[in-house]
């Protein structure tokens, strides 16, 4: 009915609307409200881009092997990814992002040898010798050698994020001497690398240069200290989206180049917003360096902490005109929302000014706080960014820590040898009480001490935030 040219233009006019749906995607994602339907258009541009690839290979007569593979690797994959993203935790998101960006990384270098294999590793081949007709060798060449380290690199540093924010391996920085000078040389070689290999392409530069960029991947990040990982998150997202794009043009694929760009672009920016948000610098970030500029946390004295019960907690809450609640990591754990919204409820339902103050990189992936009250319920208008609240904490009586410690330690604004030096802070010790929920004196993400503890104005509420919240609702 439709001859072979139809079907390529309508499968290339559908991969068009295929970006454009995941540009409404990520402009749909920028805000809560649309949030929904940024996902919706997502998943649509992804099935129409899915359907559009079957439909390409078939009509240039895939080899019924080869389309058995194709149908076979989606449906396991599917399967794989249903069942995943079913069963994980909040708390376990960026992990698993971690690890799916690994596959992008992995894709691209498989991709690259592939092309390696096609082309490059028969110069007296069809297909070599048609590129070297159009002049295109060269280009081809510099694509797979790009392709393979960026997504080599992508690969490994995955991995090791993987790795660090699942806790299977510790979370500080790996300091190796000269480390800046490694990684800085790795590009330098890198280059050097590459324009040989585009002069005269051969199979051990191809693995000089895989071992190359997965050595670069892992030591770039497994130099970067606890605190700055969200940033890692989102900078390795960015590389997965430039290994797909490298990937895209190997293909000759315009949607896997325009998505890949999308990814990268975006990923990039986000790295850049929360470096600012972090008071790091964006280059030191990618150059895989920053975090280590302050050593490692020193062991200090700070004296004796102070302990309060639920029930004197509910006391001080029930004299309180103001109060704000600052959650953290330990609240998703904990599950805590929920009694936090009811606790809300309460005590504005007394008369009681409550406020949220949510930092940027409370939690465990960005918005992770907003999320889990929104799903509590609590009003919108309460939860205020960290900026909008930090200099209300002056006026305010009761300041609730629950689960949060890296991002209400005065260390990063008082101490400029803490490997948190320069982050800003929730300044919750301002307030004339705080009580800090958490089930020991052990430290929070970044692995240093927090001397919050030991102000005189602060409290400890030990155990389970969920628990402490719901007794301190009995005893209200
Ligand atoms: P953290 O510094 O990780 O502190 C969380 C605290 O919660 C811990 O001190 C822990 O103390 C306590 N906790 C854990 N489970 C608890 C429970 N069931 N009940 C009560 N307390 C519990 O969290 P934060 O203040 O939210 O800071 C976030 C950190 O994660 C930052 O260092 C940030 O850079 C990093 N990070 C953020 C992201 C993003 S994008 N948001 C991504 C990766 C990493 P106990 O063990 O004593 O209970």
């Amino acid at each position: 009915m439709f001859n072979a040219e139809t079907i390529t233009n309508v499968a290339n006019a559908a991969y068009v609307v295929a970006a454009l749906l995941f540009i409404l995607a990520l402009a749909g994602l920028s805000k809560h409200e649309t949030s929904k339907a940024g996902n919706a258009f997502g998943m649509a541009g992804m099935g129409v881009a899915l359907i559009a690839t079957i439909v390409l290979a078939v009509n240039n007569k895939i080899e019924p092997l080869g389309l058995a593979l194709l149908v076979g690797a989606m449906a396991i994959g599917a399967a794989i990814g249903l069942w995943r993203a079913r069963i994980v935790e909040m708390t376990g998101m960026p992990e698993l992002i971690a690890l799916l960006h690994s596959f992008v990384g992995l894709a691209a270098v498989l991709v690259g040898w592939s092309g390696y294999l096609h082309v490059e590793h028969e110069l007296d081949g069809q297909g070599a010798l048609e590129l070297a007709k159009e002049g295109m060798l060269g280009i081809h060449s510099a694509e797979v050698f790009i392709g393979v380290f960026i997504g080599a690199v992508t690969f490994t540093g995955s991995i090791v994020a993987n790795l660090k924010l699942s806790a299977k391996i510790s979370s500080s920085p790996l300091m190796l001497p000269g480390k800046n000078f490694l990684n800085v040389g790795s590009l330098v070689l890198f280059v050097a690398l590459t324009v040989w290999f585009v002069i005269s392409p051969n199979l051990w530069l191809l693995v000089g240069v895989t071992v190359l960029a997965l050595l670069l991947g892992w030591h770039l990040v497994a130099s970067i200290g606890g605190g700055d990982m969200p940033v890692v998150v989102s900078m390795l997202n960015s590389y997965s989206g430039w290994a797909a794009a490298a990937s895209g043009f190997l293909l000759s694929n315009d949607l896997l180049i325009i998505t890949g760009a999308l990814v990268g672009s975006s990923g990039a920016y986000l790295s850049y917003i929360m470096c600012k948000a972090m008071n790091r610098s964006f280059i030191s970030v990618i150059a895989g360096g920053f975090g280590i500029e302050a050593g490692p946390a020193e062991d200090k004295d700070y004296g004796e902490h102070r302990e309060i019960t639920a029930e004197g907690a509910a006391e001080l809450l029930g004299s309180a005109d103001s109060v704000i609640i600052t959650p953290g990591y330990g609240m998703a754990v904990a599950q805590a929302q929920y009694g936090v919204a009811d606790l809300t409820r309460k005590l504005r339902e007394k008369g009681v000014n409550v406020r949220f103050g949510i930092h940027p990189v409370a939690g465990r992936l960005p918005g992770h706080m907003n999320v889990l009250l929104a799903e509590a319920k609590v009003p919108y208008d309460i939860v205020l960014e960290m900026d909008e609240i930090n200099d209300d904490f002056d006026d305010t009586a009761v300041v609730l820590v629950i689960g949060a410690n890296d991002t209400v330690n005065p260390a990063a604004s008082e101490d400029p040898g803490s490997p948190i030096a320069g982050m800003p802070v929730l300044t919750v010790w301002n307030a004339d009480n705080v009580i800090v929920f958490k089930r020991s004196m052990a430290s929070g993400y970044a692995g240093v001490q927090n001397p919050l503890f030991f102000r005189d104005n602060t409290q400890m509420l030990f155990g389970d935030a969920r628990d402490r919240v719901n007794d301190i609702l009995a005893a209200l």
